[in-house]
């Protein structure tokens, strides 16, 4: 199969889908790899790295898109690239969907298979603990004075308690921001909804200034808290918010807000999706950092786990085909969002009012 990695186009992305030895092993398995020409630079990947790989250089996205079949990519599909789409494309890459109308619209009208990547990691994307621990520095940052802040040091010394953190959600990212946070000396609080993480996390911090408790118990925490990281896997659908608006004017002056979950009035209701460009904003006095692309900051990492992490994917497509794959991989399956025009994500079509047809359904369909 003719596979294609573009040059990622959103703001200060770094990151590239796969890097030279990945894309060795597709080319060992007779496929032909074309990569957009510099797209790996700010992953430490040169040019000439790819084509020593045996991969071929194209000048522009326009090419690119007009060579290969199947597109790999790290970020969703931005406009300038929504008119090279054809029907016969097999797009992998982290599409979010559910909350990009414009985008999922693209890929309909363009009638080619989408392929939602941050749906198919079995045991998490390998972009989100990179969120996580790169997030909760934000929150650092975020906390000493010069940058608005409340000024306590995340250190304690001369009497004076270490900064206390609220950590939201204790999954791939919450865990993260815990392995950030917890040797600074950071007063952690952590909640989850889910008994099971709240007791590995127990486990595992016994002897640190963790404190674990039921996300019910959020607001006998948060007032005092000098920083807050929302790493909840939200539902898109849910209407209502953990920290809505209101309690906004009762956190500590200087206090801010992470959220690396990055749900358009989600879990936090006032939380909308920002950049590396621009990563902050303030409402009723407190700052938000709401970075839809945290990894994208060391890429040179980020860009190896996830070459590392799609690669069998990659492999098991441009073999077998992509319906075919999809058939046998039931990972992958969980990421079809749509084929020859027809929606199949659920999580999309709930959030936009869309009809779509189940997954099951398609399956079946396909045999
Ligand atoms: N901003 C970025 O660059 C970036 C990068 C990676 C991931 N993310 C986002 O981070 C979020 C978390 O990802 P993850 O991999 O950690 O997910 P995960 O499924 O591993 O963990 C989510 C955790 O949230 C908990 N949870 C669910 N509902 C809750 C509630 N109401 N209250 C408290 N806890 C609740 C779950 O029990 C689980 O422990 C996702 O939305 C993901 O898209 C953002």
């Amino acid at each position: 199969m003719k596979i294609g990695i573009p040059r990622e186009i959103k703001a200060q992305e770094g990151r590239v889908a796969l890097l030279p030895r990945h894309i060795k092993t597709l080319i060992e398995a007779g496929h032909t790899v074309y990569l957009e020409k510099d797209a790996g630079l700010l992953s430490a990947a040169s040019n000439e790295d790819y084509v020593t790989a045996g991969a071929i250089l194209v000048d522009t996205a326009a090419e690119l898109f007009e060579q290969a079949t199947l597109i790999v990519k790290v970020k969703e599909i931005l406009e300038p690239e929504f008119a090279l789409l054809r029907a016969d494309h097999i797009i992998f890459t982290n599409i979010h969907a559910a909350l990009d109308a414009e985008q999922l619209d693209a890929l309909l009208t363009a009638k080619c298979l989408a392929i939602s990547a941050e749906n198919t990691h079995k045991f998490g994307s390998p972009n989100c603990p990179l969120a996580g621990e790169v997030g909760a520095f934000e929150a650092i940052r975020m906390t000493m004075a010069q940058n608005g802040g409340t000024g306590r040091h995340f250190m304690s010394h001369f009497g004076e308690p270490a900064a206390k953190a609220v950590v939201i959600g204790l999954g791939n990212v919450g865990q993260g921001s815990l392995r950030t946070l917890v040797p600074f000396g950071i007063r952690t609080v952590a909640l989850d909804i889910y008994e099971g993480a709240r007791k590995s996390i127990a486990m595992q911090y016994h002897n640190a200034p963790v404190t674990v408790g039921d996300v019910s118990e959020l607001e006998d925490h948060i007032y005092d808290a000098d920083m807050i990281i929302n790493c909840v896997l939200w539902p898109k659908h849910r209407k209502d918010h953990l920290i809505p608006r209101s309690m906004l004017k009762k956190l500590k002056r200087g206090a801010c807000i992470v959220d690396v979950s990055c749900d358009t009035a989600g879990a936090i209701e006032t939380s909308r999706a920002t950049s590396w460009a621009d990563p902050e904003y303030t409402v009723d006095g407190i700052r938000h950092f709401v970075v839809d692309n945290i990894p994208g900051s060391v890429p040179v990492t980020a860009s190896a786990g996830y070459g590392e992490a799609i690669l069998p994917k990659i492999l098991a497509i441009a073999d077998k085909g992509a319906e075919q794959a999809i058939r046998e991989d039931e990972w992958l399956a969980k990421g079809l969002t749509c084929i020859g025009g027809e929606l199949i994500l659920e999580e999309a079509g709930i959030y936009q009012n869309k009809p779509f047809t189940p997954l099951c359904d398609w399956v079946k369909r396909s045999v």
